[in-house]
């Protein structure tokens, strides 16, 4: 387990390119199976997730081969269709292999994945929609199972806009008999990734990134190859980490658009910021200031996801900084230790309330999910002194090669 070592108080300054996004190439590793060929996946970062997603692959009897940012995935062979207590602990998004599964074996059994960190995660929206496709879905002492001898097109309205949920349907949609309609879908641009991935593999999809989505087939291409989409949270981590500390960073391979509600509120704070077509460039000289209550919703809202790491880049804003957590009920685990650092944060329910403080100090920090052991990273690393994060494997889950990315632009940190 990572002990991550920071020595605060450094600018940050450089440039540095984003990695490809977990929360499209996980997805897109499931879809690998549709094809029943060989894919070759590009930008697809070394992360601890991936490396679940390829053992569920593997287990599933497909063969997964890497070398640096590209992956080789081959579901011909793919000859069992459920996935072991064992690997869906590994990562709790396996639960969009329901819908790929379903879809190339007509049959799926997973055990059904618990929630994390960040609160229930529930599935009924993803069974749901299956049921509505025509699997028969039943739930025997913790394990998932769904059957269908054939998939039937439908009208799915979900009642969330739920990531997983609209992945799940998308998939198991495109084996299903005439057209899916999905209305309400999630609007993120890692579902219009796994579109333009599905397109390639031989389906009939269109609206991904829009609340309608219509899926009419799918004729099986035996070799597809994609490059996977930059991460647009690790982007927004990245300018947060710059924010907190100061500095002048120039941000590559990211599509501004898809950060452009974090660019506003850097911006709104004190931050200069200016993009060209696919590079942000940050600058922060002058002390941080609150800006409008940062409220999370689906996109094209504030992403729940950049929501710590923007709170860890507030904590020395003039100012109260209010933030309003719609999308897990569990979000605000880090406050307790950007506590230690000497951060002034209230939470009460849904709402964090920051009031800037002159300075914070090292401390011996935990990472306690994903985001917020990134924002608890920024805050030590925005801190005088000393900090070490004890860390159960999180951080390395999303953020590929954490220490050096930021090292190299001027942070003092060692991982062991
Ligand atoms: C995806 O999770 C992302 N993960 C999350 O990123 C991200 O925070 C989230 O979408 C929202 O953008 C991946 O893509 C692998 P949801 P997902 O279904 O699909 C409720 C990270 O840090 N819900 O949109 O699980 C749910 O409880 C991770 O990279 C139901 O009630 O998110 C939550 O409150 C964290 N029933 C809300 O919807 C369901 O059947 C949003 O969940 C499904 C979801």
């Amino acid at each position: 387990m990572p002990l991550w070592t920071v020595e605060g108080g450094h600018r940050l300054s450089g440039n540095i390119s984003v990695q490809g996004s977990k929360n499209a190439v996980l997805p897109i590793m499931a879809a690998c199976l549709l094809n029943g060929g060989e894919t070759v996946l590009e930008n697809c970062p070394s992360l601890l997730d991936v490396d679940a997603s390829a053992q569920i692959l593997q287990h599933l009897g497909c063969e997964v081969s890497r070398q640096e940012d590209k992956a080789v995935i081959n579901s011909a062979n793919m000859d069992k269709s459920h996935i072991p207590h064992e690997l869906m602990l590994k990562m709790r998004s396996s639960v969009m292999y329901l819908g790929a599964i379903l879809a190339r074996t007509g049959e799926v059994t997973l055990s059904r994945p618990g929630g994390c960190e960040l609160g229930t995660r529930p599935i009924d929206l993803h069974l749901s929609a299956l049921r509505q496709l025509g699997a028969e879905v039943s739930e025997i002492s913790g394990n998932v199972h769904c059957k269908a001898d054939r998939l039937r097109g439908a009208y799915i309205n979900l009642d969330f806009p739920s990531v997983g949920a609209t992945e799940n349907t998308m998939l198991a949609a495109c084996a299903a008999e005439g057209e899916t309609i999905i209305t309400n879908a999630a609007r993120e641009p890692e579902i219009v990734d796994l579109q333009n991935f599905l397109v390639k593999s031989g389906a009939k999809i269109s609206g991904a990134g829009t609340s309608k989505i219509i899926i009419s087939g799918f004729e099986a291409q035996k070799s597809v190859s994609h490059k996977v989409m930059s991460d647009r949270i690790v982007a927004s981590t990245y300018l947060c980490a710059v924010a907190a500390c100061g500095g002048d960073v120039l941000v590559k391979s990211v599509d501004p658009a898809s950060v452009s509600t974090v660019t506003s509120a850097l911006r709104e704070m004190g931050c200069s910021i200016i993009a060209g077509k696919d590079w942000i460039r940050i600058r922060r000289n002058s002390r941080l200031k609150s800006g409008r209550p940062i409220i999370t919703r689906p996109y094209p809202g504030f992403p729940t996801d950049a929501q710590s790491p923007l709170m860890a880049a507030s904590l020395m804003a003039d100012g109260t900084s209010v933030f309003v957590e719609n999308i897990f009920e569990n979000r605000y685990r880090a406050a307790d230790e950007l506590r230690r650092l000497g951060a002034d944060i209230r939470t009460e329910g849904r709402v964090a309330m920051v009031s800037g403080v002159e300075k914070l100090c090292g401390a011996k920090l935990s990472a306690t999910d994903l985001r917020g052991g990134a924002a608890v990273l920024i805050g030590a690393m925005s801190a005088e002194g000393k900090s070490e994060i004890f860390d159960e494997g999180h951080i390395e889950r999303g953020y590929e090669d954490f220490d050096s990315a930021l090292g190299s632009l001027g942070a003092v940190i060692t991982k062991e």
